[in-house]
């Protein structure tokens, strides 16, 4: 997750050394159906607000609003000024009317093979029972409760109960330890914490509730906890906790919703920086869903009479809440929703799932790409996968040889790819191309989606011409942006909006470059950028040309410091096949290779062969630690690692591949 609290290096030529002259068009027949034509551009750049106030009419308004922007108060946003609506309403109640109440909103899958479909119908009566008995524990209008769930059904019940009821929820990843968990909680001051007895995963059950316990002994403020019966393993039962079920199975199938303000807080989500403190990001109700739901039809494609959407982010980050929650239930999409791993009880699993449920659109993240290409191409092609139409990426740049990858084994060369850019903070999809309308290049996210205005500045703001790197700033207000950070406005305001005061820009953090035609290509966090001899090298590109040797399944760059180049470049590297390589021989072939794709500039002073990568549970690779390896310094935190016991495995089992 992205922190913006440490150092930004100053220049700020961005070396583009990328080049990609691949173009992919979408074919006929599918630019022809397609949700989003090409004209949706020039309607947005005709009349920006104009364009999202008919994208927010896409929901049902009880009160409709006055103002679609009141920026006066910048940078706290007002959108769809005093209109009133609720959000699980429009998720649910709503197709209920429209005669859908028989279709599946939700296929889920448990890691087990322990299978649910469940209707909106279904939904909703589960929504409002959870809903009432929120209620009956006094929890009202913007009290807060955390969700510490694994990737089940009850997750999205839950979620949908507090929008319901105007309670702002605060789901925290069930891969959070005791300790991160109570400093949430804290931080939010919930009221009630959601939870279940475990999940499983990889075969085993993740404990929630023993986490749980030891977190709320810390959190004055939680009055009872629920927990969800999903592994039926016997759990320590204290006074605070009743059963979910038994709540819920005493509570009416009806619930009357009230409608809440446009900007009513719907929910706290938590970024864990590198360093500090982790920032509650709030999210409020008008914007933030007339976002989710217009980016979801338009950057997928989606037919929710044919779709079936997959998307395999957990709930726990911005990916979970924005389209696996909020944007295909507004759009009324039917969607597998998948508990485990991929590789339990194989590594087949998710093309398995693809052929099963016949999943036509399908958006996951480049790390989980580069782990399949690892695991070789037998096992999607093992597996149906003509249902797929539409592919989708996020959370980190993905390289050409990743998004060549996904077109060719996932898609079969006939699904049109969109690398979707944006952050917790952006709430929805903010730069991607649209399917029908772009001619795709592999490893550009392309252009700003229609509504939203994006620019590459310098460090003073001046736009810098295409071809040249800078910072990706924003540079126009968007419904669905941020509204804080709980508890700190002034952070909010340094972490993002002081360092372009005088324009008005939104400072994501990341590097950026436009290539001559004008498309964007991210280069991942200005933080993760290297100066070497005065050149400035994206991490990401450097990777990128790594995973292009043939092989390299995964690798990751971080800057280490050197005494006559200022920073050397320290490349980790897995390998394809058996790992008993020459280590000095692979090293030099991989230097020159990344000399050759970027230039000598690029070329890794060292190259270390490794097993595994740290990478944080939402699947980031911990450049930190990898820092702190390269650079030789002990060990700092790894209570967000995925597994802890990769970093032993990386210091102490890695092979130098030094240039001599
Ligand atoms: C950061 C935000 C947005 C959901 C998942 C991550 C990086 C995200 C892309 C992309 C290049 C990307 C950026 C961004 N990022 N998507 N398509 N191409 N970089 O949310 O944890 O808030 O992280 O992820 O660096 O700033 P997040």
């Amino acid at each position: 997750m992205s922190d913006f609290d440490s150092d930004v290096v100053d220049p700020v030529r961005i070396d583009n050394l990328n080049q990609e002259n691949r173009t992919f068009a979408p074919t006929p027949e599918f630019a022809r159906q397609a949700f989003a034509q090409p004209g949706i551009y020039d309607e947005a750049d005709q009349d920006r607000l104009a364009f999202w106030d008919k994208q927010a009419q896409r929901l049902n308004w009880t009160s409709p609003w006055s103002e679609v922007l009141d920026w006066s108060q910048a940078p706290v946003a007002k959108w769809f000024v005093g209109g009133r609506l609720n959000v699980a309403e429009n998720c649910l109640d709503r197709h209920l009317a429209n005669g859908l109440g028989e279709r599946v909103a939700i296929y889920f899958e448990g890691e087990a093979g322990d299978t649910r479909a469940i209707t909106y119908a279904q939904l909703h009566a589960e929504v409002c029972q959870a809903a009432n008995a929120l209620a009956a524990l006094g929890v009202g209008e913007l009290d807060r409760v955390a969700i510490y769930l694994p990737m089940i059904p009850e997750a999205v019940v839950a979620m949908l109960a507090c929008a319901r009821i105007g309670a702002v929820h605060n789901v925290i990843f069930g891969g959070f330890s005791a300790d991160s968990l109570s400093s949430r909680i804290n931080d939010a001051e919930a009221k009630v914490v959601i939870t279940a007895d475990g999940g499983f995963r990889r075969g085993k059950e993740l404990p929630l509730k023993i986490i749980v316990d030891e977190a709320v002994k810390l959190t004055p403020t939680v009055e009872h906890v629920l927990v969800v019966q999903r592994t039926k393993s016997d759990v320590e039962w204290f006074e605070h906790d009743l059963w979910w079920h038994e709540q819920l199975a005493a509570q009416p199938a009806e619930h009357s919703a009230q409608s809440f303000d446009s900007e009513h807080p719907l929910f706290i989500l938590y970024t864990s920086g590198t360093t500090g403190k982790p920032k509650g990001i709030l999210h409020t109700t008008g914007g933030y869903l007339t976002q989710a739901a217009f980016t979801h039809a338009a950057v997928f494609d989606l037919n929710p009479d044919t779709d079936v959407y997959w998307c395999t982010a957990d709930v726990g980050w911005i990916t979970g809440h924005s389209y696996v929650v909020y944007g295909p239930l507004a759009n009324g999409a039917t969607q597998l929703m998948y508990e485990g791993t991929p590789d339990t009880p194989h590594r087949g699993r998710w093309w398995e799932l693809i052929e099963k449920y016949r999943v036509s659109i399908f958006y996951t993240a480049p790390t989980a790409l580069r782990t399949f290409m690892k695991w070789g191409d037998e096992l999607p092609a093992g597996f149906d996968l003509s249902s797929l139409r539409v592919l989708g990426s996020v959370g980190e740049p993905i390289n050409p040889e990743a998004w060549m990858w996904y077109r060719e084994v996932i898609g079969h060369n006939n699904c049109p790819i969109v690398d979707t850019w944006w952050q917790t903070e952006t709430g929805a999809i903010m730069i991607s191309p649209l399917p029908g309308v772009a001619a795709t290049k592999p490893g550009s996210a392309m252009r700003a989606l229609p509504g939203i205005g994006i620019d590459v500045v310098d460090a003073e703001g001046t736009h810098v011409p295409d071809g040249v790197g800078g910072y990706l700033v924003l540079t126009e207000p968007w419904p669905s942006m941020a509204r804080g950070i709980w508890g700190d406005p002034e952070r909010f305001i340094e972490t993002y909006w002081q360092r372009y005061a005088k324009q008005g820009f939104y400072f994501a953090g990341d590097g950026a470059t436009r290539d001559l035609d004008g498309d964007l290509w991210l280069l991942g966090r200005v933080d993760d950028v290297m100066n070497v001899s005065g050149h400035r090298i994206s991490t990401a590109e450097v990777e990128s040309a790594l995973v292009s040797h043939p092989r390299v399944a995964e690798a990751a760059v971080v800057g280490a410091k050197d005494d006559v180049t200022g920073q050397g470049i320290v490349a980790f590297v897995i390998l394809r096949g058996e790992n008993n390589v020459d280590a000095d021989t692979i090293g030099a072939e991989l230097r020159n290779h990344v000399g050759q794709e970027i230039g000598p500039i690029a070329k890794p002073r060292q190259i270390m062969i490794v097993q595994e990568l740290p990478k944080t549970r939402s699947g980031k690779i911990m450049r930190r630690l990898l820092l702190d390896i390269a650079e030789g310094r002990a060990l700092g935190d790894v209570t967000t690692l995925a597994d802890p016991a990769v970093v032993q495995l990386i210091a102490s089992g890695m092979t130098t591949a030094d240039d001599a």
